[in-house]
């Protein structure tokens, strides 16, 4: 067969590492040909695509980012995109598509598949870890770990100088890696999209805490979290040119809230892209290339307008229109059962 992949949306790290799977089985065990476009999408509509093998992948595994290039890009955000990328992939002769993305490029995988018929198999990609569907995507525990590790080093500073450490991590509309490297990390808060906080009973809580004499408090903040209605004023959203709002910053005016209705002596650190940089972990490195060879495998199978998923440690096919159907949040036993006991304490 000849196949297409592209990387689409955010990146995370081990993109290469899926890349490398399925070009290593698809080559060696199906005698498959790669093309793989740049940029994600954008690479199908401005006919920009390199050829993809064994040898090109080789190195890829450790490899933060992705070799292909990403970009948000839809075709549906383009005049007659949907029909260019159907041309582009009739004249290169392909008979299927690999898409490794997220929710958003995924919807985009399963309108392909309805309108054009486009023979896709999705590939769930993600450090926010918000997909339907999957148990966990990969990217998302590099994504952890790396937040842990920060606030680790939050910890001392914060101990030293008697001070409430504000961290921000990402998260745009669920909380998991915030809770993850909240409970991982000794989070006194955690504030996440899922669960609207009060900034007056944060403040009470790190309050208490003083009391009983631990005068240094590290409140973990998802950059999607949300105050109670009424409770605090938020800035105005900008949008980028994808029309995807742009997010970082809450942790500031939290921060500032503290420091001011506390009199505690408050820092902030937003950790941003920090998180989504660099090697993957272990962990990330296999997920990645069991997800890769299940791809190819769906491929061959006809397993089309599925998404390779893990569950219970099983990797399936789901469709996409399930996996697309709703976001995965935060569970609420985790957040409250395990994340909460730590509250303030
Ligand atoms: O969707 C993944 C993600 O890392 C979000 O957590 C974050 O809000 C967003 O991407 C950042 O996007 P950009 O790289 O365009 O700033």
């Amino acid at each position: 067969m000849k196949v297409g992949i592209l990387t689409s949306g955010g990146d995370a790290p081990g993109l290469n590492a899926v890349l490398r799977a399925v070009v290593r089985k698809g080559e060696r065990v199906y005698g498959d040909t790669f093309v793989g476009f740049l940029d994600g999408y954008k690479g199908m509509l401005d006919r920009e695509f390199v050829g993809l093998d064994v040898e090109r992948c080789r190195g890829f595994l450790p490899k933060g980012g992705t070799a292909l290039g990403t970009s948000r890009l839809s075709p549906y955000q383009v005049d007659n995109g949907v029909q260019r990328a159907r041309a582009e992939f009739d004249r290169l002769g392909l008979d299927a598509l690999v898409v490794v993305g997220g929710e958003g490029s995924l919807s985009v995988a399963r309108k392909l598949h309805e309108d054009v018929s486009m023979p896709i198999v999705g590939v769930p990609k993600t450090i926010d870890n918000d997909l339907y569907g999957t148990d966990v995507t990969f990217g998302f525990h590099t994504a952890v770990q790396i937040a842990t590790e920060a606030i680790d080093r939050l910890h001392t500073t914060a101990e030293s100088h008697d001070r409430v450490m504000v961290v921000e991590l990402m998260g745009r509309h669920a909380g998991w890696i915030a809770t993850y490297a909240g409970i991982a990390g000794g989070a006194s808060e955690i504030l996440i999209p899922e669960d609207p906080f009060d900034i007056e009973e944060v403040c009470d809580r790190l309050r208490r805490r003083h009391e009983r004499g631990r005068l240094a408090s590290i409140v973990v903040v998802a950059e999607g979290a949300l105050p109670k209605e009424g409770t605090m004023d938020m800035p105005s959203t900008e949008q980028d040119g994808y029309g995807h709002i742009r997010l970082g910053g809450i942790s500031n005016i939290i921060g500032a809230e503290i420091e001011k209705r506390t009199g505690f002596d408050t820092r902030v650190t937003i950790l941003g892209h920090v998180q989504r940089g660099g090697t993957p972990t272990a962990y990330d490195r296999v997920l990645a290339t069991r997800y890769g060879l299940a791809a190819i495998d769906a491929v061959h199978a006809g397993a089309f307008n599925h998404m390779v998923a893990l569950n219970g440690g099983e990797i399936q096919h789901i469709p996409l229109t399930e996996a697309t159907s709703q976001l995965k949040t935060v569970d609420k036993d985790l957040f409250g059962g395990v994340a909460g006991i730590f509250f303030g304490s």
